[in-house]
């Protein structure tokens, strides 16, 4: 509440404090401002006709500028479980933002309700000038907006602003039990044949849904995509962040200086955690070369049982990142599938070693969360959540990541040997061949 203030009825004359601000404004803001009150009173009489009376220009993609180009708004999503607001996901510049006002349009007659959005940018921001933020706008107590605008000032056009519908409200339909979120895709991306393995072993494993943010990817990749959308299990979501910002392919600034770090990957991330927190019982957070590979149980579900009931108030499940280096290959050719060699992209079979840990370096790691329970989500960690975050030891589950080695003077036999994945092999290889097959490569 401290920072919000707000009047549910434009009609009545907005607050005091609007009109005290007024006072300062030029005629000519003056004017507007007043025109606008006009506009909300006059609309009452054609909200019967209109299927939705809310007013703005409606937002139809996944980022959505603001006119101070410092604001990118990605969706607003209810979110009632601490009080009854509105949590805005979006990129803004860390700085140059200080002040920005939700507007809520009441779904029946139109009123504008405005609030000042407490603008929250994650602590995880890495340098970088602009970072994943949460825009927190308390709602109306007595009516529940449907749609909202951004707006840099509780004054202004309503017609000039974009206009999004606020997602979460009524959370209907089934809770599948595993998501999986891909956070960018980008680099004209085109490593088929893993991107086709760690789909079959995720399918393998448990898997419902994957969503995959896609900034770039080949025409063959695209293709591949196309074959799981219509599977149903793909769910791409346009993530153009490089036609708005200088983005970093590294996550610190100092070794990339951008605008943002890793295309916009938390902010990704973020949006997926709130875009499925009722459509999934369980979000994966991980890359598409890494598959959360269960050592002690056949799969995901029977997995998350265990550790579920072992803990039955933890939201989050950590586990351990280990690279299997994609350099480092085994000496049988047992799993050089010849119909796979025109494919291109790394075959994970062949990927069986990884490497050791190291004394004083910290190994990450990757999530399994309840979206329900969290709040803000960093890349190997959650930032603010409800209820307890779990790592899961090494003999229950390692993250299986296969991709150039972070120890590259390591000989094969410094490596350890661990051929978890294999034991999917019958079951992986037939189901890779389906697939390559239907889709004709
Ligand atoms: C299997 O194929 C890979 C990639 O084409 C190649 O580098 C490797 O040497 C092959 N393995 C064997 C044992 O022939
Ligand atoms: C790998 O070995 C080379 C030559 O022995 C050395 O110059 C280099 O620093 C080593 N790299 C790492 C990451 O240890
Ligand atoms: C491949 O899988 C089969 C059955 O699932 C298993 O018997 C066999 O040992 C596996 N191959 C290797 C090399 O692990």
């Amino acid at each position: 509440m401290s920072s919000c203030w707000k009047k549910s009825n434009v009609i009545a004359g907005i607050s005091i404090a609007i009109f005290m601000s007024v006072i300062s404004l030029s005629y000519f803001q003056k004017r507007k401002f007043v025109s606008m009150l006009w506009h909300e009173m006059n609309i009452s009489s054609d909200s019967i006709r209109n299927t939705n009376i809310c007013r703005g220009i409606p937002a139809h993609n996944t980022i959505t500028p603001l006119k101070d180009k410092r604001t990118f708004i990605i969706a607003p999503y209810f979110d009632n479980r601490k009080n009854k607001m509105t949590r805005v996901i979006s990129i803004v510049h860390h700085k140059d933002v200080k002040e920005l006002y939700c507007w809520f349009c009441h779904p029946s007659n139109g009123e504008i309700y405005i609030s000042k959005a407490q603008i929250d940018v994650h602590s995880d921001r890495f340098d970088f000038p602009y970072g994943a933020t949460d825009l927190e706008c308390l709602e109306p107590e007595d009516w529940e907006p449907h749609y909202m605008s951004i707006h840099w000032s509780p004054i202004g056009d309503i017609d000039q602003l974009p206009l999004f519908e606020i997602r979460n409200r009524d959370p209907a339909g089934s809770l599948v039990d595993f998501t999986v979120c891909i956070s960018t895709m980008f680099g004209e991306y085109n490593n088929v044949l893993q991107f086709v393995q760690s789909m079959e072993m995720y399918k393998i494993l448990g898997v419902d849904r994957v969503v995959i943010y896609k900034t770039s990817c080949s025409p063959l990749m695209e293709k591949v995509l196309d074959f799981y959308i219509a599977e149903g299990i793909v769910e791409v979501i346009p993530w153009p962040i490089d036609s708005y910002l200088q983005v970093s392919s590294s996550w610190h600034h100092s070794m990339d200086p951008k605008d943002i770090g890793y295309y916009g990957q938390i902010t990704a991330l973020n949006d997926c955690v709130y875009r499925n927190m009722y459509r999934s019982k369980y979000l994966l957070l991980n890359d598409v070369d890494e598959i959360i590979l269960p050592r002690k149980y056949a799969d995901w579900k029977t997995m998350m049982q265990n550790l579920q009931g072992q803990y039955p108030e933890a939201g989050v499940f950590l586990f351990e990142n280990h690279i299997f280096p994609k350099t480092v290959f085994t000496p049988t050719d047992m799993f050089n599938i010849s119909s796979w060699s025109a494919v291109p992209g790394v075959n994970i079979l062949n990927h069986v070693f990884r490497e050791p840990d190291r004394k004083d370096v910290f190994n990450p790691r990757k999530m399994i969360i309840d979206p329900r329970k969290v709040v803000q989500t960093s890349v190997h960690c959650i930032l603010y959540m409800y209820g307890d975050s779990i790592n899961v030891p090494m003999d229950v589950a390692l993250l299986y990541h296969c991709r150039k080695p972070l120890q590259a003077n390591l000989t094969r036999e410094s490596l350890i040997k661990d051929t978890m994945l294999w034991r999917y092999n019958v079951s992986l290889i037939g189901n890779v061949n389906i697939v390559l097959q239907q889709i004709a490569l």
